[in-house]
């Protein structure tokens, strides 16, 4: 296939952008927040190049255009494609799959077979734009096929993939149909990136057992020469940028509103998340509520505002969650309430990164409980806005960040009785104990911010690399 000019292409299932209309009805595009969005957009300014990715709307041709420097490559979806690839086999099949099972995957051919399509769709659009020789980073559980089908069309391309969810054990990954069309998928990458150590293990050993390719420690060794690197990369989060915003003025005055419409407690606990199964939100509201019912908190003592981001609307398993959430957040105020007094303020919305920075700075405790979740960068960036010292976090042991936050208040969030201690310990902790696990967790996320990672894995990727059997023989391993 013929070359494009694009030296740097991100592939990913999203554009960086959402499409507004404004007040005159006309549409333009604002870059959306988000983590992946959030973690690439400064390396693309930096680098160039393009960004493929869906628009957000089904049966929509767009032509590519450039928004705020960036080129971006629109690729449509027909509404079944929706149905199918997006909202069935990358949401209802791998998300829950990769995510402990913590829902039950749905396994239907058909979901598969568009999966397939789209991914396609995906790797011939960037084998058009790439240049000779050009980088190529494939992004996230959506796209999984489409390292070997780009390498296909166009071998001289350096290929990278990294997954931002987790990879599950061996004995989970198994239960899906087509394992070995999604490992084989993944070992057209020259290097796959994981969150975590274990994520890259996970993936390493199924590829020797499932697929017979010899192995050595990080190492693939494919048979045609190639040698595929599977590592981690623990993303992070454009430290600077919010403890920047965090120190503007204005969302200085617009954190002491809001504590000043919550009534100026003692206490200020907040979770922000995508309203998703994976967030352990029912567990954290009952415990939260179990604690204002006994009366181990008051609600003068603390509030705690839940803001929940609207998310895959119509997947079954996250409009069950979303009534489930309501009925416990409206039975919890309803139980322990005073009038004019909610233990808990929930908001079903999405707000801009001004609106979170001030949310972070009027918090005093952080609550991240997911049951499972590849990093979360929402606890990354309540320590990036917390540039006094201050505030606690809360942060459960599945998260991905609690491999590296470790002054966090970590909990298992299946525990209730354990999150209810952990919420009173971050609330009643001396400042000293507070101020001393927050100097050194924002030390570190200070020096791992967006940029290194980006470096780490793109430095890695662009290593020059010698066929693997001129230079090394691999052990043989059993
Ligand atoms: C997670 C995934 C991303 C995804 C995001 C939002 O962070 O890792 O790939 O883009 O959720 O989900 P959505 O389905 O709205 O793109």
């Amino acid at each position: 296939m013929a070359a494009g000019t694009a030296e740097f292409v991100v592939i990913a299932n999203r554009l960086p952008v959402d499409r507004v209309v404004d007040p005159d009805g006309t549409t333009s595009w604002r870059t959306s927040p988000g983590g992946l969005v959030t973690a690439l957009e400064p390396v693309m300014r930096r680098k160039g190049g393009a960004w493929i990715g869906w628009h957000g709307a089904a049966d929509e041709k767009l032509r590519p255009f450039t928004h705020d420097g960036l080129q971006l490559v629109p690729v449509p979806l027909s509404s079944q494609e929706v149905e199918e690839y997006y909202e069935g086999f990358s949401n209802a099949t791998l998300w829950p799959l990769y995510h402990d099972v913590v829902a039950h995957p749905e396994f239907h051919r058909e979901w598969y077979d568009s999966y397939v399509a789209v991914n396609e769709r995906f790797a011939k659009r960037a084998a058009r734009i790439a240049r000779k020789g050009a980088v190529v980073w494939v992004q996230d559980y959506q796209l999984q096929l489409v390292p070997q089908m780009l390498r296909k069309l166009r071998p001289d391309l350096r290929i990278g993939f990294f997954l931002h969810i987790p990879f599950p054990p061996t004995e989970l990954f198994q239960q899906l149909p087509w394992r070995r069309e999604i490992l084989e998928g993944l070992l057209g990458a020259d290097l796959v990136g994981f969150q975590l150590p274990g994520a890259a293990q996970n993936f390493v050993r199924l590829v020797r057992q499932r697929v017979g390719h010899k192995t050595h420690r990080d190492a693939v060794y494919l048979p045609d020469g190639r040698t595929v690197i599977a590592k981690a990369y623990p993303i992070s989060i454009d430290a600077s940028g919010f403890e920047e915003l965090a120190r503007s003025e204005a969302v200085n005055a617009r954190a002491a509103e809001i504590r000043e419409s919550l009534g100026n407690p003692r206490k200020v606990l907040l979770g922000i998340d995508r309203l998703d199964y994976t967030k352990g939100l029912r567990q954290r509201l009952r415990a939260f509520g179990e604690l204002v019912a006994e009366g181990s908190v008051t609600v003068d003592d603390a509030v705690f505002v839940q803001v929940a981001t609207p998310s895959r609307e119509r997947v079954d398993q996250y409009r069950i969650l979303r009534d489930d959430i309501d009925r416990l957040v409206g039975r919890i105020n309803g139980d322990v309430g005073r009038i004019g007094q909610q233990p808990i303020t929930y908001l079903h919305t999405s707000y801009p990164r001004e609106e979170m920075a001030a949310l972070y700075r009027a918090a005093d405790v952080m609550v991240v409980t997911p049951l499972r979740d590849g990093m979360n960068l929402v606890a990354k960036e309540y320590i990036a806005c917390r540039y006094e010292g201050d505030g606690a976090l809360v942060l459960s042991e599945f998260a991905g960040a609690a491999a590296e936050l470790k002054q966090s208040y970590r909990v298992n969030p299946y525990d209730i009785n354990g999150l209810k201690q952990a919420l009173l310990d971050a609330m009643n902790a001396p400042r000293r104990e507070n101020g001393r696990r927050m100097k050194a967790m924002r030390k570190y996320v200070v020096e791992h911010d967006i940029d290194r990672w980006a470096g780490r894995f793109l430095e890695d990727l662009t290593a020059p690399r010698e066929p693997h059997d001129k230079v090394f023989r691999p052990p043989q391993e059993t």
